[in-house]
């Protein structure tokens, strides 16, 4: 047990590396960077350091600081006070969907249905991380089967070869994870969340 949490910490540490050399560490780690003292990953439980990185989004150095209609934009803690936050300080959409605090129209008019499929798949190519579990329902929520099939995932259990590097490029689950959906590099245990059973040597 001790050795498997020496292994996935090790693992962690190697995935930090991996993501600060490939140089795609997205605005967020950018952010981070400049907010906090070391991009080490916070602990679930964290909540403080998570502000401290949310409100980073605000000090991007986008908009014109001589402009003086600067000051009138929502800062993203106004824009986001209505909603619940996770352990790393941003806002948490499924919880604010499953509490009813938005809700996603299937199309513009608002008169279409979502086709909601209600299904978990395992998928076991993670070396010693916990086996991910996919849930459909929480994607199918807002998301249609054509956003994922045939591209990028084929429609088939296992069959998708996924390394979490092609991931943190903003492939497979990256192309909305560390976008518009919850940090990857923060947030491991949220995919990686089925034990894997006596199957270690
Ligand atoms: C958005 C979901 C998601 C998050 C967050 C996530 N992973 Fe993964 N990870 C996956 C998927 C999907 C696979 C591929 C599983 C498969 O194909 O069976 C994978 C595979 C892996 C693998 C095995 C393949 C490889 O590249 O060696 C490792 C190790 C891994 N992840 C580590 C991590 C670590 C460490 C973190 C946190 C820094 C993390 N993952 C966060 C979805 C995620
Ligand atoms: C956000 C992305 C996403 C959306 C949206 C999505 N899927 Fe999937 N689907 C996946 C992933 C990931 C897998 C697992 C692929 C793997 O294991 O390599 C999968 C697997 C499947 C499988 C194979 C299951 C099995 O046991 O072999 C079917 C069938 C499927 N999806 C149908 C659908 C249908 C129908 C919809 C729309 C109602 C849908 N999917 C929407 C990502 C998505
Ligand atoms: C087409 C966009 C898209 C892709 C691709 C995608 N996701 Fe998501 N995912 C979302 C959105 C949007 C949410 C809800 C927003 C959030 O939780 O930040 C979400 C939420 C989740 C959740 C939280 C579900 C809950 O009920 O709390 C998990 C777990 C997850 N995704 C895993 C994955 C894994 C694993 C993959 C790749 C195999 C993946 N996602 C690919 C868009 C996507």
């Amino acid at each position: 047990m001790a050795y498997s949490k020496r292994r996935a910490r090790f693992l962690l540490a190697l995935a930090t590396l991996i993501t600060l050399l490939i140089g795609e560490a997205e605005a967020f780690l950018r952010a981070a960077k400049e907010a906090a003292e070391a991009p080490s990953p916070p602990s679930a439980a964290t909540t403080s350091s998570g502000h401290q990185a949310r409100e980073a989004i605000d000090r991007h150095g986008v908009h014109d600081p001589a402009n003086p209609d600067r000051d009138r934009l929502q800062t993203i803690g106004e824009a986001t006070r209505h909603l619940p936050y996770d352990a790393n300080g941003f806002p948490d959409w499924m919880r604010a969907l499953r509490e009813g605090l938005i809700n996603p129209r299937a199309d513009l008019k608002g008169q279409e249905a979502m086709n909601v499929l209600d299904l978990d798949v395992v998928m076991k190519n993670t070396r010693e991380m916990p086996h991910v579990k996919f849930p459909h329902r929480s994607h199918t929520l807002w998301l249609a089967c054509a956003n994922c099939h045939p591209a990028p995932f084929k429609a088939q259990a296992g069959a998708n070869e996924i390394r979490m590097a092609d991931i943190f490029r903003g492939n497979y689950c990256g192309l909305c994870h560390d976008r518009v959906a919850f940090i990857t590099f923060f947030s491991c245990q949220r995919c990686h969340s089925v034990p894997q059973g006596d199957k270690r040597p």
